[in-house]
């Protein structure tokens, strides 16, 4: 049985109107399956996401990165993988004013997305070989910034689903130097330890800054983290380069 909340129990008001500190019944419900629903219950960034009317709390996690790093600024075009179910897309429909008519952001994921105004989704795996020119096709421009929240569906095993979110990193990290735009952003979720070295070398052949960040909004239990690469050189300023450290 939940107990009531004693005078003992920390439950706090939240923006949203609910109290946090509750407590999930014992019912056919898994203890882990439980853990979750009391942490998702209780969590302030969740009640306020809803507040705020925001799909998703991982729209603060985005917030608070921007707030410090500056990278939606000014963004005309935005790409969002991973999307759903549409907390960053929101986030970038705003700062781009992308309308429905005009649209200025693309979206993909291979779950389902309810529609959101100026988003144009794509239901598909990012892995797919079609993806990229999708995604292309769907903006109607180079993005200014490139943002990726994917996580691979977890399997149980800790060191296949770090593998594979490390992946899904890597291939979004080449996605991102292949389409940005000069001086654009990338944007993606890694997890603790950070980016492989490989690709922070490649990200830092491509970009002018490259920094590991991890928001407030990330739980401190939580192996995610960010790698923030800013200011993309350009494909012939990174070729020059190149050409002059071989010669
Ligand atoms: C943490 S959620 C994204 C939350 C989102 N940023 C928001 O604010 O609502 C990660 C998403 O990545 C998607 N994902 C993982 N691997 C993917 C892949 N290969 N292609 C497309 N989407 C993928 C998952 O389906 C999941 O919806």
């Amino acid at each position: 049985m939940a107990k009531p909340p004693t005078s003992k129990t920390p439950v706090r008001s939240s923006p949203g109107g609910r109290k946090l500190g509750q407590k999930v019944k014992k019912s056919k419900l898994k203890a882990s399956s439980r853990r979750w629903l009391e942490r998702h219950l209780n969590d302030p960034y969740v009640q306020r996401s809803k507040h705020d009317g925001y799909r998703s709390r991982a729209v603060y996690k985005l917030l608070e990165i921007d707030e410090k790093h500056q990278i939606l600024k000014g963004a005309k075009r935005i790409i969002d993988l991973g999307a759903a179910p549409g907390g960053w897309s929101q986030i970038s429909a705003r700062v781009t004013d992308s309308t429905d008519t005009d649209p200025k952001v693309a979206a993909i994921d291979f779950l389902e997305m309810d529609p959101l105004p100026g988003v144009r989704f794509i239901q598909m795996d990012f892995l797919d070989d079609a993806a990229p020119d999708k995604l292309m096709e769907a903006l109607g421009g180079a993005p200014d910034v490139v943002l990726s929240d994917m996580a691979a569906p977890t399997t149980g095993h800790s060191r296949t689903d770090h593998l594979r979110t490390m992946y899904l990193c890597e291939v979004a990290a080449h996605f991102a130097v292949d389409v940005l735009r000069p001086g654009g952003h990338f944007l993606a979720k890694t997890f603790q330890g950070g980016a492989e070295r490989d690709l922070l070398t490649f990200l830092k052949q491509n970009f002018k800054s490259v920094v590991h960040v991890k928001p407030p909004a990330s739980r401190a239990e939580s192996v995610e983290m960010f790698v923030l690469a800013k200011g993309f050189k350009g494909r012939k300023q990174v070729e020059r380069e190149e050409a002059a450290d071989l010669g």
